[in-house]
């Protein structure tokens, strides 16, 4: 029997700061016999307008209470990336839910996230070998890992993740499916500052002058889909031109996919992706296509 729920477990008023794994698990368990439903919005904290977002689309469904956890994942870092460095700011992103009015706020330690022998992962297949998991082995195993104590955790009914990682979501589909979660994956479309720069706690690491050549990805992909129409080759060479006139920019790839990330199609819908650095920054972004059927395209 579950224990009714004091103001320390969930406050209808206020958000509430979770820690403990067991204890939130505990929380859902009742407020899902109440007849509550749960939304999850994974973050890895340092909120912008982009999570935002995803929190205000996890708002829309009924009678629904929203888990945003918030946890600097270890396992999806390699040993050159920038975990030591990844911005944390865990009192103004509490502020930032309490201000989209949030319910409960998930931020476990990694010792409880990952306790001592713990040895099982999620492996992606051989998507997550491809685009991003070529520059960043083991990425996406640590990704779906992290999701999947998440989905186990929480319980949600929804689960809502940005379009700007498309592959990440992606993937995400593809585990909710293979593994039988029981939930739906929602993907909200990305943010963009005035300029068209996807929004990514990364940018923060940007020196002005760096900022303004990041530019240039959201630009390229836009030039690739305003030629849409006329193809494949039409759209990569569209991209590439512009991509160029910025040497700043050091592309990893800039690839034409069909939407579940398999080949593209000659005609239909297909998502241009690219990946670049920025000085030290490694920045990524995406757009949906149109292919020999439309004129300019846009997400
Ligand atoms: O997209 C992110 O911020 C992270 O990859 C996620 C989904 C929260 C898992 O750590």
């Amino acid at each position: 029997m579950t224990k009714p729920l004091t103001k320390d477990d969930y406050r209808p008023d206020d958000v509430t700061v979770h820690r403990d794994p067991v204890r939130l698990n505990r929380v859902i368990r009742a407020l899902r016999n109440a007849g509550r439903n749960v939304a999850l919005v994974p973050t890895m904290g340092a909120l912008h307008a982009g999570h935002r977002q995803l929190i205000r689309e996890a708002q829309v469904m009924q009678n629904t209470v929203v888990v945003v956890s918030i946890f600097v994942n270890p396992l999806q870092f390699g040993p050159n990336e920038d975990l030591a460095k990844y911005p944390r700011q865990f009192e103004s992103d509490v502020d930032i839910c309490r201000q989209e009015r949030v319910g409960i706020v998930f931020a476990p330690s990694a010792e409880d996230m990952y306790p001592k022998g713990a040895q099982v992962t999620v492996h992606p297949g051989p998507l997550g070998d491809e685009l991003e998991g070529v520059v960043r082995p083991g990425h996406f195993a640590g990704v779906l890992t992290v999701v999947s104590k998440l989905f186990n955790i929480v319980q949600p009914t929804y689960a809502v993740f940005g379009q700007k990682d498309y592959q990440q979501l992606q993937l995400i589909h593809r585990m909710a499916r293979d593994l039988n979660f029981p939930l739906d994956v929602v993907g909200v479309p990305t943010v963009r500052e005035y300029d068209g720069l996807a929004l990514s706690s990364r940018n923060a690491y940007l020196s002005p002058e760096e900022r303004h050549h990041a530019v240039t990805l959201s630009a390229a992909l836009t030039a690739g889909a305003y030629v849409s129409s006329q193809g494949a080759d039409a759209v990569l060479k569209a991209a590439h031109d512009v991509l160029a006139q910025t040497p700043e920019v050091e592309v990893d790839y800039l690839e034409l996919r069909g939407v579940d990330l398999g080949p593209a199609p000659e005609n239909g819908d297909a998502r241009l992706l690219v990946a670049a650095r920025v000085g030290a920054t490694r920045l990524i972004d995406n757009i949906a296509v149109l292919l020999g059927e439309g004129d300019e395209q846009g997400e």
